[in-house]
């Protein structure tokens, strides 16, 4: 696997790939790398000739410093997970390499960025489309690859792709969880061993609430996962809202679309976890 730091020096290694017919597959990440990124990578190398994984920190993706500063970052870990699963570049650019410069573009997903992370991580959005379109830009991937642990995300890139007119197909990947349930996540990491155990309640009354859902309203539905998560010591709900899976809008009732989709964010000891369960798809 090459490591690359530089935009230049990628570029020469994709177009030599290209001018062989090699598919580029990119699986941006920003490091700390576990089993659901391995997932996405080993996707990337069955589907495309030669995989791309970046490594990159997007500091304009942060809207709190503290967040920034304590996200964490393991490069050596991360060269070894990636040359296990057969990945052929690592890029790990500099802040320097990827804005030269400040990044002034605002982008505008209207209504995807105006619901849950979009309220709650003002400027969150914007710092991802910055950052992605770069890495677009720069790799010009026929595949890129997105875990659909960031729902949100996932639809606004999609959507990103469709008003930049980009030619790359954006494959969504299922969540990996770990034996007890817990969506994996770079930020489990800053999870002491106690809160650990605590924040496996949080799929867990998600899945129960798919049993819930049966044979109630969508109302009771949400307001069962907000009142079982908050009576559970060291869980606090940032929000929890049952939307239609395309447009990102809140449901009312379980007729009211055929793909239906319980987004979380909660908070345990500290650190932000967000999760997600579909009802109907
Ligand atoms: O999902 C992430 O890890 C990041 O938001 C992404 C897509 C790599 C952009 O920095």
């Amino acid at each position: 696997m090459l490591k690359i730091n530089t935009i230049k020096e990628l570029q020469i290694v994709l177009d030599q790939a290209r001018s062989q017919g090699k598919t580029i597959g990119l699986v941006p990440t920003m490091g700390a790398l576990h089993k659901g990124h391995a997932s996405l990578v080993r996707r990337s190398v069955s589907q495309t000739d030669f995989t791309v994984v970046s490594d990159f920190v997007n500091p304009t993706q942060f809207n709190d410093k503290n967040d920034l500063k304590n996200y964490p970052r393991t490069l050596d870990a991360d060269c070894a997970l990636l040359e296990k699963e057969g990945a052929h570049v690592l890029f790990a650019p500099s802040v320097e390499e990827m804005y030269p410069e400040p990044d002034m573009r605002q982008f505008d997903f209207t209504p995807l960025d105006k619901v849950m992370e979009g309220i709650h991580r003002p400027g969150h959005f914007n710092g991802v489309a910055q950052i992605v379109s770069k890495l677009f830009y720069a790799v010009k991937p026929d595949f890129a690859y997105f875990g659909e642990k960031d729902f949100q995300q996932l639809a606004i890139i999609r959507r990103m792709v469709e008003q930049l007119g980009l030619d790359v197909e954006i494959v969504g990947c299922p969540i990996v969880r770990e034996e007890d349930g817990m969506a994996l996540s770079s930020r489990n990491a800053l999870l002491s061993k106690a809160d650990r155990k605590i924040a496996a309640n949080i799929s867990k009354v998600l899945f129960n609430s798919r049993v819930y859902a049966k044979d109630h309203s969508l109302a009771q539905t949400e307001q069962y996962v907000v009142d079982t998560i908050n009576s559970i010591q060291g869980l606090e709900v940032e929000y929890y809202e049952i939307v239609d899976g395309t447009t990102l809008q809140r449901v009312r009732t379980w007729d009211d679309s055929h793909y239906i989709v319980g987004c979380i964010t909660v908070h345990c000891g500290g650190v932000r976890l967000i999760d997600n369960i579909k009802y109907k798809e």
